[in-house]
Protein backbone atom coordinates (compact mmCIF):
# COMPACT_ATOMS: atom_id res chain seq x y z
CA UNK A 1 0.00 0.00 0.00
CA UNK A 2 1.20 3.49 -0.90
CA UNK A 3 -0.26 6.79 0.92
CA UNK A 4 -0.54 9.74 -0.21
CA UNK A 5 -0.80 13.19 1.91
CA UNK A 6 -2.86 15.53 -0.13
CA UNK A 7 -4.71 17.41 2.56
CA UNK A 8 -5.43 20.42 0.50
CA UNK A 9 -8.11 18.63 -1.43
CA UNK A 10 -9.66 21.32 -4.33
CA UNK A 11 -12.46 21.40 -6.88
CA UNK A 12 -10.78 22.01 -10.15
CA UNK A 13 -12.19 24.37 -12.87
CA UNK A 14 -10.45 23.86 -16.47
CA UNK A 15 -12.09 26.75 -18.16
CA UNK A 16 -11.54 27.08 -21.98
CA UNK A 17 -11.73 30.67 -23.48
CA UNK A 18 -11.34 32.42 -26.42
CA UNK A 19 -8.98 34.91 -25.05
CA UNK A 20 -8.30 36.05 -22.15
CA UNK A 21 -7.82 40.04 -21.07
CA UNK A 22 -7.31 41.26 -17.63
CA UNK A 23 -10.31 43.65 -16.93
CA UNK A 24 -12.26 42.72 -19.45
CA UNK A 25 -15.12 40.05 -19.74
CA UNK A 26 -14.63 36.79 -21.17
CA UNK A 27 -16.96 33.90 -21.74
CA UNK A 28 -16.07 30.32 -21.65
CA UNK A 29 -16.59 28.25 -24.24
CA UNK A 30 -16.66 25.21 -22.56
CA UNK A 31 -15.68 23.99 -18.36
CA UNK A 32 -14.92 21.00 -16.73
CA UNK A 33 -15.20 20.59 -12.88
CA UNK A 34 -13.77 17.64 -11.04
CA UNK A 35 -12.04 16.38 -7.96
CA UNK A 36 -8.16 18.37 -7.44
CA UNK A 37 -5.26 18.55 -5.45
CA UNK A 38 -1.96 17.42 -5.84
CA UNK A 39 -2.14 14.54 -3.62
CA UNK A 40 -5.44 13.44 -5.56
CA UNK A 41 -3.59 13.33 -8.89
CA UNK A 42 -0.55 11.71 -7.48
CA UNK A 43 -2.69 8.67 -5.96
CA UNK A 44 -5.42 8.45 -9.14
CA UNK A 45 -2.46 7.97 -11.29
CA UNK A 46 -0.49 5.21 -8.84
CA UNK A 47 -3.61 3.29 -8.60
CA UNK A 48 -4.29 3.53 -12.63
CA UNK A 49 -0.88 1.99 -12.79
CA UNK A 50 -1.68 -0.81 -10.83
CA UNK A 51 -0.71 -0.09 -7.06
CA UNK A 52 -2.89 0.12 -4.05
CA UNK A 53 -3.04 3.73 -2.87
CA UNK A 54 -4.32 5.51 -0.30
CA UNK A 55 -4.95 9.20 0.21
CA UNK A 56 -5.87 11.57 3.14
CA UNK A 57 -7.33 14.71 2.67
CA UNK A 58 -9.67 16.92 3.38
CA UNK A 59 -13.72 16.79 2.12
CA UNK A 60 -16.47 18.98 2.20
CA UNK A 61 -20.55 18.27 2.49
CA UNK A 62 -21.10 19.63 -0.93
CA UNK A 63 -18.12 17.72 -2.28
CA UNK A 64 -18.21 14.19 -0.41
CA UNK A 65 -20.02 12.50 -2.78
CA UNK A 66 -18.51 13.75 -5.90
CA UNK A 67 -15.22 12.50 -4.92
CA UNK A 68 -15.90 9.64 -3.07
CA UNK A 69 -17.21 8.41 -5.92
CA UNK A 70 -14.24 9.59 -8.20
CA UNK A 71 -12.06 7.75 -5.90
CA UNK A 72 -13.73 4.78 -6.35
CA UNK A 73 -14.28 3.97 -9.60
CA UNK A 74 -10.81 4.86 -9.81
CA UNK A 75 -9.88 2.21 -7.15
CA UNK A 76 -8.01 4.86 -4.79
CA UNK A 77 -8.63 4.29 -0.94
CA UNK A 78 -9.70 7.99 -0.23
CA UNK A 79 -9.85 8.42 3.67
CA UNK A 80 -11.49 12.51 3.59
CA UNK A 81 -11.55 14.21 6.79
CA UNK A 82 -15.08 16.05 7.00
CA UNK A 83 -14.77 19.97 7.80
CA UNK A 84 -18.09 22.23 7.27
CA UNK A 85 -15.80 24.82 5.19
CA UNK A 86 -15.62 25.10 1.73
CA UNK A 87 -12.47 23.14 0.02
CA UNK A 88 -10.52 25.60 -1.70
CA UNK A 89 -11.39 26.00 -6.04
CA UNK A 90 -8.21 25.96 -8.51
CA UNK A 91 -9.32 27.29 -11.94
CA UNK A 92 -7.46 26.70 -14.91
CA UNK A 93 -8.29 29.44 -18.04
CA UNK A 94 -6.67 28.24 -21.51
CA UNK A 95 -7.01 30.61 -24.26
CA UNK A 96 -7.69 30.21 -27.96
CA UNK A 97 -3.72 29.80 -28.19
CA UNK A 98 -3.49 27.34 -25.77
CA UNK A 99 -2.06 29.20 -22.81
CA UNK A 100 -2.90 28.27 -19.30
CA UNK A 101 -3.52 30.59 -16.82
CA UNK A 102 -3.92 29.75 -13.50
CA UNK A 103 -5.87 30.62 -10.38
CA UNK A 104 -4.88 28.28 -7.16
CA UNK A 105 -7.56 28.71 -4.23
CA UNK A 106 -5.92 28.88 -0.60
CA UNK A 107 -7.55 26.39 0.81
CA UNK A 108 -9.75 26.62 4.50
CA UNK A 109 -8.54 27.67 7.88
CA UNK A 110 -8.13 25.01 9.67
CA UNK A 111 -8.19 24.44 13.93
CA UNK A 112 -6.36 22.36 16.13
CA UNK A 113 -8.57 19.68 16.42
CA UNK A 114 -8.97 19.38 12.64
CA UNK A 115 -5.37 19.09 11.94
CA UNK A 116 -5.25 16.74 14.60
CA UNK A 117 -7.83 14.70 12.38
CA UNK A 118 -5.44 14.91 9.28
CA UNK A 119 -2.23 14.40 11.54
CA UNK A 120 -3.93 11.08 12.92
CA UNK A 121 -4.95 9.91 9.68
CA UNK A 122 -1.12 10.39 9.13
CA UNK A 123 0.35 8.65 11.77
CA UNK A 124 -2.12 5.63 10.76
CA UNK A 125 -1.12 6.06 6.84
CA UNK A 126 2.91 5.68 7.77
CA UNK A 127 1.50 2.52 9.80
CA UNK A 128 0.32 0.92 6.60
CA UNK A 129 3.12 2.08 3.70
CA UNK A 130 6.76 1.75 3.12
CA UNK A 131 6.15 4.75 0.63
CA UNK A 132 4.58 8.25 1.58
CA UNK A 133 3.87 10.92 -0.73
CA UNK A 134 3.67 14.20 0.58
CA UNK A 135 2.09 16.48 -1.96
CA UNK A 136 1.02 20.46 -2.79
CA UNK A 137 0.30 23.31 -0.42
CA UNK A 138 -1.44 22.52 2.83
CA UNK A 139 -4.84 24.54 4.42
CA UNK A 140 -4.10 27.31 6.53
CA UNK A 141 -3.45 26.89 10.06
CA UNK A 142 -0.08 24.40 9.87
CA UNK A 143 3.32 25.62 10.00
CA UNK A 144 5.56 25.94 6.51
CA UNK A 145 8.27 23.38 8.75
CA UNK A 146 5.10 20.97 9.10
CA UNK A 147 6.24 18.69 5.48
CA UNK A 148 9.67 18.40 7.24
CA UNK A 149 8.04 17.12 10.60
CA UNK A 150 6.15 14.36 8.75
CA UNK A 151 8.86 13.41 6.62
CA UNK A 152 10.87 13.19 9.72
CA UNK A 153 8.36 11.03 10.85
CA UNK A 154 8.38 8.72 7.97
CA UNK A 155 12.16 8.35 8.32
CA UNK A 156 12.45 7.61 11.95
CA UNK A 157 9.35 5.00 11.19
CA UNK A 158 12.30 3.20 8.25
CA UNK A 159 10.24 4.20 5.42
CA UNK A 160 10.45 6.33 1.99
CA UNK A 161 9.24 9.63 1.99
CA UNK A 162 8.96 11.42 -1.47
CA UNK A 163 8.16 15.18 -0.93
CA UNK A 164 6.54 17.83 -3.90
CA UNK A 165 5.88 21.42 -2.45
CA UNK A 166 6.99 24.62 -3.03
CA UNK A 167 8.38 27.42 -1.38
CA UNK A 168 8.97 27.36 2.43
CA UNK A 169 7.48 23.82 2.71
CA UNK A 170 10.11 22.18 0.55
CA UNK A 171 12.86 24.36 2.00
CA UNK A 172 12.13 22.69 5.16
CA UNK A 173 11.41 19.46 4.46
CA UNK A 174 14.82 19.50 2.78
CA UNK A 175 16.53 19.70 6.13
CA UNK A 176 15.43 16.15 7.13
CA UNK A 177 16.68 14.63 3.62
CA UNK A 178 13.18 13.24 1.79
CA UNK A 179 13.97 10.09 -0.08
CA UNK A 180 13.01 11.66 -3.06
CA UNK A 181 11.94 15.91 -3.54
CA UNK A 182 10.54 16.67 -7.25
CA UNK A 183 10.70 20.24 -7.64
CA UNK A 184 9.77 21.60 -10.89
CA UNK A 185 11.75 24.49 -12.82
CA UNK A 186 10.52 27.35 -10.93
CA UNK A 187 10.59 25.61 -7.56
CA UNK A 188 14.42 24.42 -8.14
CA UNK A 189 15.64 28.00 -9.50
CA UNK A 190 13.54 29.05 -6.22
CA UNK A 191 15.32 26.74 -4.12
CA UNK A 192 18.61 27.71 -5.66
CA UNK A 193 17.98 31.08 -5.81
CA UNK A 194 19.48 30.94 -9.54
CA UNK A 195 18.20 30.48 -12.92
CA UNK A 196 17.63 26.21 -13.68
CA UNK A 197 16.49 26.88 -17.46
CA UNK A 198 17.92 23.79 -19.36
CA UNK A 199 18.79 20.50 -18.51
CA UNK A 200 22.23 20.93 -17.82
CA UNK A 201 21.47 23.27 -15.27
CA UNK A 202 19.03 20.75 -13.63
CA UNK A 203 21.77 18.05 -13.69
CA UNK A 204 23.87 20.14 -11.63
CA UNK A 205 20.98 21.23 -8.98
CA UNK A 206 19.46 17.32 -8.88
CA UNK A 207 23.39 16.21 -7.89
CA UNK A 208 24.16 19.10 -5.43
CA UNK A 209 20.22 17.77 -3.87
CA UNK A 210 22.03 14.04 -4.08
CA UNK A 211 24.93 15.35 -2.08
CA UNK A 212 22.65 17.72 0.39
CA UNK A 213 21.43 14.01 1.53
CA UNK A 214 18.37 13.31 -1.08
CA UNK A 215 18.48 9.68 -2.06
CA UNK A 216 16.81 10.41 -4.98
CA UNK A 217 15.87 14.11 -6.27
CA UNK A 218 13.60 14.51 -9.42
CA UNK A 219 14.05 17.69 -10.92
CA UNK A 220 11.52 18.10 -14.10
CA UNK A 221 11.72 20.53 -16.76
CA UNK A 222 8.27 20.38 -18.38
CA UNK A 223 8.91 20.29 -22.37
CA UNK A 224 12.76 19.68 -21.77
CA UNK A 225 11.98 16.37 -19.82
CA UNK A 226 13.25 15.31 -15.98
CA UNK A 227 15.99 14.47 -14.77
CA UNK A 228 17.34 11.90 -12.02
CA UNK A 229 20.03 11.43 -9.55
CA UNK A 230 20.78 8.31 -7.01
CA UNK A 231 23.92 6.72 -5.99
CA UNK A 232 23.54 4.18 -8.96
CA UNK A 233 24.20 7.63 -11.77
CA UNK A 234 22.66 10.46 -13.28
CA UNK A 235 19.63 9.92 -15.98
CA UNK A 236 17.79 12.48 -18.15
CA UNK A 237 14.75 12.08 -20.11
CA UNK A 238 12.63 13.30 -22.42
CA UNK A 239 9.74 12.85 -25.32
CA UNK A 240 8.60 14.63 -27.81
CA UNK A 241 5.23 15.42 -28.04
CA UNK A 242 2.93 16.56 -31.01
CA UNK A 243 -0.58 17.35 -29.56
CA UNK A 244 -0.10 19.09 -26.50
CA UNK A 245 -3.60 19.64 -24.95
CA UNK A 246 -3.33 20.57 -20.83
CA UNK A 247 0.35 20.42 -18.85
CA UNK A 248 -1.08 20.94 -15.49
CA UNK A 249 -0.68 18.12 -13.28
CA UNK A 250 1.92 16.15 -15.14
CA UNK A 251 4.12 16.75 -12.49
CA UNK A 252 1.69 15.02 -10.06
CA UNK A 253 1.42 12.19 -13.26
CA UNK A 254 5.40 12.49 -13.25
CA UNK A 255 5.71 11.80 -8.95
CA UNK A 256 3.14 9.04 -8.99
CA UNK A 257 5.21 7.07 -11.72
CA UNK A 258 8.34 7.40 -10.04
CA UNK A 259 6.74 6.14 -7.04
CA UNK A 260 5.51 3.17 -8.65
CA UNK A 261 8.86 2.56 -9.77
CA UNK A 262 10.56 2.81 -6.69
CA UNK A 263 7.70 0.39 -5.19
CA UNK A 264 8.14 -2.10 -8.07
CA UNK A 265 11.89 -1.63 -7.04
CA UNK A 266 13.30 -0.68 -11.03
CA UNK A 267 16.29 0.92 -11.68
CA UNK A 268 16.51 4.36 -11.58
CA UNK A 269 16.27 5.07 -15.42
CA UNK A 270 13.47 2.88 -15.96
CA UNK A 271 11.67 4.80 -12.29
CA UNK A 272 12.27 8.04 -14.66
CA UNK A 273 11.46 6.46 -18.04
CA UNK A 274 7.81 5.74 -15.99
CA UNK A 275 7.70 9.25 -14.61
CA UNK A 276 8.03 10.86 -18.06
CA UNK A 277 5.51 8.91 -19.52
CA UNK A 278 3.05 9.96 -17.06
CA UNK A 279 3.56 13.62 -17.32
CA UNK A 280 3.37 13.19 -21.08
CA UNK A 281 0.14 10.99 -20.56
CA UNK A 282 -1.35 13.38 -18.87
CA UNK A 283 -0.02 16.60 -21.32
CA UNK A 284 -1.93 14.68 -23.60
CA UNK A 285 -5.37 14.62 -22.47
CA UNK A 286 -7.97 17.51 -21.62
CA UNK A 287 -7.94 16.28 -17.90
CA UNK A 288 -5.82 17.53 -15.43
CA UNK A 289 -3.78 15.41 -12.77
CA UNK A 290 -4.70 11.89 -14.76
CA UNK A 291 -2.92 9.43 -16.85
CA UNK A 292 -3.98 6.24 -17.98
CA UNK A 293 -2.29 2.70 -18.03
CA UNK A 294 -2.89 2.36 -21.44
CA UNK A 295 -1.38 5.80 -22.27
CA UNK A 296 1.78 5.38 -20.12
CA UNK A 297 2.24 2.05 -21.64
CA UNK A 298 2.10 3.60 -25.12
CA UNK A 299 4.58 6.18 -24.50
CA UNK A 300 6.91 4.50 -22.18
CA UNK A 301 9.15 2.97 -25.19
CA UNK A 302 9.15 6.77 -27.27
CA UNK A 303 11.31 8.33 -24.05
CA UNK A 304 14.90 8.93 -24.42
CA UNK A 305 17.16 8.41 -22.00
CA UNK A 306 20.54 9.79 -21.57
CA UNK A 307 23.03 8.70 -19.33
CA UNK A 308 25.13 11.53 -17.62
CA UNK A 309 28.17 10.16 -16.96
CA UNK A 310 30.62 13.80 -15.82
N1 LIG B 1 4.98 19.80 -23.30
C1 LIG B 1 5.54 18.66 -22.84
N2 LIG B 1 6.14 17.81 -23.70
C2 LIG B 1 6.70 16.68 -23.26
N3 LIG B 1 6.72 16.28 -21.97
C3 LIG B 1 6.15 17.09 -21.06
C4 LIG B 1 5.52 18.31 -21.44
N4 LIG B 1 5.03 18.89 -20.33
C5 LIG B 1 5.34 18.07 -19.31
N5 LIG B 1 6.01 16.97 -19.73
C6 LIG B 1 6.51 15.87 -18.92
O1 LIG B 1 5.93 15.93 -17.64
C7 LIG B 1 6.94 16.18 -16.65
C8 LIG B 1 6.39 17.07 -15.55
O2 LIG B 1 6.05 18.33 -16.08
P1 LIG B 1 6.40 19.72 -15.36
O3 LIG B 1 7.85 19.84 -15.15
O4 LIG B 1 5.71 20.78 -16.15
O5 LIG B 1 5.71 19.50 -13.93
P2 LIG B 1 5.07 20.54 -12.87
O6 LIG B 1 5.43 21.95 -13.25
O7 LIG B 1 5.47 20.07 -11.54
O8 LIG B 1 3.51 20.30 -13.10
P3 LIG B 1 2.29 20.34 -12.05
O9 LIG B 1 2.83 20.92 -10.76
O10 LIG B 1 1.26 21.16 -12.72
O11 LIG B 1 1.87 18.92 -11.87
C9 LIG B 1 8.12 16.78 -17.41
O12 LIG B 1 9.34 16.52 -16.73
C10 LIG B 1 8.02 16.06 -18.74
O13 LIG B 1 8.63 14.79 -18.65
MG1 LIG C 1 4.48 20.43 -9.72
Amino acid sequence: MITVIGFNTAIDRFIRLDSLRPGEVSRALDEQVSPGGKGLHVAQTIAALGERVQLIGLVDPAHRNMIGRQMCERGVLFHGIEIADSLRTCIALQDATGQITEILGQGPLLDVTQQEALLRAFRRGVEDSDLIVLSGSLPRGFESTIYAELAAHVRDAGKRCLVDAGGALMRHALEVQPFVVKPNRDEITELFGRPIADLDAAVAAARELHARGVAMPVVSMGALGAVAVDDSGTWRAAIELSDVRNTVGSGDCLLAGVTVGIARGLPLEEILRLGVACGAANALAEETGYATRASVNALAPQVRLQRIEF
